[in-house]
């Protein structure tokens, strides 16, 4: 029976990823959980360890004593206030890692590596790209492009992995659909906080982003679903040194998925949502050179290119300013008994980025598919299920 190590594991991915391989102690024999909190109970084959991947390979040799297993599910993560910033964080953090897996003697038991990283890989937070967005992409970088540190994880598990006994399997998620306490891009309860507020002020349900979002298409990733496809790829031998999308699989649109929202919170849409003036517009141009403007000569769309922008109806971070949805979030918040804290962590920068780009996502799940992979979500299930998990823990009120 194999074990498995996973980092970040209170985070919204590496939770699931700790709970999948805790419900089933007749495959997994232990499962380290790491992180530097302990913010839940785990079965009886899940053991937690504090530990900080900010330390130095020696110091996180100490920590990891006695720690080995055949899987590691490497999914930690530290937001910080720029891309070379996180690229020299995260890209420590997993080379440390490893390195200090290699001077505990653990490397050797190890035979697969499944590495998190996500959508942004195609540079979709620096404008439009090639659509559907496809694994063998070509990586975005020069003419003004920000450092990206999953390129530098990658590189990491390639040249580490080299006449060593493991390989490795890379995922691709998009926005991220599920339940995680603190963490930093967190888009069901952004999103959930909003319209209760908006429910409270008694206001229209508008969309944040803008009208070519909303009409166009758009890519999810359920946490549980995540979870699943690292658990199937960690033992499918035709997964070895492969990158993966990890979508839901369903196509999708914000004008589909908004009315739902609406009907669940039960609050109203405008007819003429985009027209109103909502007082907190705002615009923010993305980088000059977008992401498909590498492929355009071959596609022949040289003069179809268009830069990028964030377009928001709603401006989440100012919004949240306003005294008065503090004030209604508070009075939710009594009434209801709920975490007093969710406003303050709710992540308002991530959510204007998911709702304000304006270029489509479109993400393809062919690779994974070929290799046998038949994991699908719905994602208004996913969402809906989500904000239901997020009333449980008290972040929302019940619906
Ligand atoms: N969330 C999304 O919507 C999304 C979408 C696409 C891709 N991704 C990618 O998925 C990956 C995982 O992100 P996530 O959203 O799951 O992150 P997250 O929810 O913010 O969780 C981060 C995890 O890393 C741990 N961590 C942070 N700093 C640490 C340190 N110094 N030492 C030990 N553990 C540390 C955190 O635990 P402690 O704080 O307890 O240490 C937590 O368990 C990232 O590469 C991210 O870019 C995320």
């Amino acid at each position: 029976m194999p074990s498995a190590i996973v980092t970040g594991a209170t985070g919204i991915l590496g939770r699931e990823i700790v709970f999948a391989l805790g419900k089933d102690p007749q495959k997994w024999q232990t499962v380290y959980a790491l992180s530097r909190s302990q913010k839940e109970d785990y079965p009886s084959n899940v053991q937690h360890g504090r530990i900080d991947l900010q330390a130095g390979p020696q110091e996180l040799a100490k920590q990891l004593q006695g720690i080995e297993a055949e899987y590691l599910f490497f999914t930690a993560y530290l937001q910080k206030d720029s891309e070379q910033e996180n690229w020299d964080t995260n890209g420590a953090m997993l080379e440390n890692f490893l390195e200090a897996l290699s001077m505990t003697g653990a490397e050797k038991k190890l035979k697969r590596v499944i590495l998190t990283t996500g959508a942004k890989q195609y540079g979709l937070h620096l404008g439009p790209a090639k659509n559907p967005m496809e694994e063998s992409d070509p990586e975005v970088k020069g003419s003004g492009r920000p450092p990206n540190f999953y390129y530098r994880q990658q590189e990491a598990l390639r040249t580490k992995s080299k006449g060593k006994g493991w390989d490795w399997v890379v995922t691709y998620p998009n926005v991220v659909i599920g339940v995680a306490k603190g963490n930093f891009m967190n888009f069901a309860t952004a999103l959930g906080i909003y319209a209760t507020v908006t429910k409270e002020l008694k206001e229209p349900f508008i969309f944040p982003g803008n009208p070519d979002l909303y009409t166009g298409f758009d890519c999810f990733t359920y946490s549980q679903l995540h979870a699943q496809f690292c658990l199937w790829a960690a033992l499918e031998p035709k997964c070895a040194n492969e990158n993966f999308n990890v979508v839901n699989g369903d196509v999708q649109s914000w004008q589909t998925l908004w009315p739902k929202v609406a009907t669940k919170f039960g609050v109203h849409i405008p007819a003429k949502q985009f027209s109103l003036k909502a007082g907190v517009e705002n615009e923010v141009e993305l980088i000059e050179r977008p992401p498909i403007a590498d492929q355009a000569a071959e596609m022949g769309i040289v003069d179809r290119i268009y830069r990028g922008k964030l377009i928001m109806k709603v401006d989440l971070t100012k919004w949240a300013q306003r005294p008065e949805v503090k004030k209604a979030w508070d009075t939710v918040v009594a009434r209801h008994g709920l975490d007093k804290d969710a406003f303050d962590k709710a992540t308002w920068l991530f959510l204007n980025f998911v709702l304000g780009k304006n270029s489509d996502v479109v993400i393809n799940m062919t690779k994974a598919r070929k290799l046998g992979w038949t994991g699908y979500y719905d994602t208004w299930d996913s969402l809906s299920e989500s904000l239901d998990d997020l009333a449980d823990e008290k972040i929302l009120p019940k619906f």
